[in-house]
């Protein structure tokens, strides 16, 4: 049983990493919870996953289910935050992060983990040109001048579809287009290859063509140095092609995750089967393609008792196994190296998917 597996059953996350298979990263029991006057936001609540080197894991769920402060925390970043309470452990490269001393940490950006922002504005300071930033970015790593610097800048911002970089690097981040911005910072987190990426939601803002041109550089990105990338993504159709495992979120907490092949074809999830419900199909005519989830998604303060899912899923009623529904169902073996947090039996679960779900998607 790998390490993962055994935490996902509670059982404590002993050390670090240590075998040749190991994870790259290991995030275990991960809690990020906000102090607000009105009450505790819990953001993040008990999220464990690994990904290897050069592997893609996928990161989906609706707006608001933790999906880039999980991402914050595993940078680092929450630490911004004064209202933020972290738990849990995150091991990258075999150190352990949460606990670590921040300026380790902030020396561990850059190169060993980078990330490329949902909002492109919060990480790039408007003062200084888009050249100088990523200009800096990278000789804190590569012991080289400005010139080769800057060069290496201008030949990022070209490989990122950015046209007359060598002109676009003495511009300001507002003198770009909104775009132009995200592929800017795009540039700025690949300048040093780093080895473990997160991409939260890398491409929302752009066209096809160029969305099609960032996957492609940051699968150059693992082909060549072997990274391990975490992909956040409202779009399945980007997870089906990127992602070797996948992670679904849902009110802070992991309710599914395995193979992205495995999850794909036989999800055991009623919240993933609303979800690959939702996704477009291009082969249906319009009025059939988007069939969205019913209801909202949960309060992070009061989260609903039992299954969070429960006010939402069209099976809440149907009888389970002596369970109750005040009882919160944990991640549980549902095949090889697949989980789900359902309350439902297994023979529940594969008659529903095969009869009702799958036939209708
Ligand atoms: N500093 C903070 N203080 C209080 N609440 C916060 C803070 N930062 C984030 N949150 C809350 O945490 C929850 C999860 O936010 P997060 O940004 O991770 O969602 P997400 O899954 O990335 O959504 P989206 O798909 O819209 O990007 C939200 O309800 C958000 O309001
Ligand atoms: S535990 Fe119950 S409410 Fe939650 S997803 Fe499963 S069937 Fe639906
Ligand atoms: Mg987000």
């Amino acid at each position: 049983m790998s390490k993962l597996d055994k935490a996902a059953l509670g059982e404590p996350a002993d050390s670090a990493p240590s075998d040749a298979d190991d994870a790259f990263l290991s995030v275990r029991d991960l809690r990020i919870h906000f102090k607000t006057d009105d009450g505790l936001v819990k953001s993040v609540d008990g999220v464990s996953f690994d990904v290897q080197r050069g592997k893609t894991l996928g990161i989906v769920g609706e707006s608001g289910s933790g999906k880039s402060v999980t991402s914050l925390g595993v940078m680092g970043l929450h630490r911004s935050a004064t209202n933020a309470r972290v738990s849990g452990e995150v091991w990258l490269d075999g150190q352990e992060l949460i606990g670590a001393d921040p300026d380790d940490v902030r020396r561990m950006r850059g190169r060993k983990m980078a990330m490329i922002f949902q909002d492109p504005l919060s990480a790039m300071h408007p003062y200084y040109t888009v050249g100088a930033q990523i200009v800096e970015a990278y000789r804190v790593h590569h012991n080289v001048n400005k010139k080769v610097a800057r060069q290496r800048a201008i030949e990022m911002l070209d490989r990122v579809g950015i046209p007359e970089p060598d002109k676009r690097v003495d511009g300001y981040p507002h003198e770009f287009s909104g775009g132009m911005r995200q592929r800017a910072m795009i540039a700025m987190a690949l300048v040093n290859n780093p080895e473990l990426l997160i991409a939260d939601e890398p491409t929302t803002a752009l066209d096809v063509t160029v969305q099609a041109q960032i996957l492609d550089l940051i699968r150059d990105l693992q082909k060549e140095f072997g990274s391990a990338v975490i992909m956040i993504t409202h779009d399945l159709g980007v997870v089906a092609e990127m992602a070797d495992d996948l992670l679904v979120m849902y009110g802070g907490r992991c309710i599914e995750r395995g193979a992205a092949e495995e999850v794909f074809s036989a999800p055991r999830h009623p919240y993933t089967w609303g979800l690959l419900g939702s996704m477009p199909r291009l082969d249906r005519e319009e009025t059939e393609r988007l069939n969205p989830i019913k209801g909202s998604p949960p309060s992070l303060i009061n989260v609903p008792s039992g299954c969070a899912f429960n006010p939402r899923c069209p099976y809440a009623d149907l009888p389970k196994d002596n369970v109750t529904r005040t009882v919160r169902p944990e991640l549980t073996e549902v095949g090889s190296g697949h989980w789900a947090a359902c309350h439902m039996t297994q023979e529940q679960r594969e008659r529903i998917w095969t009869e009702e779900i799958a036939p209708k998607l």
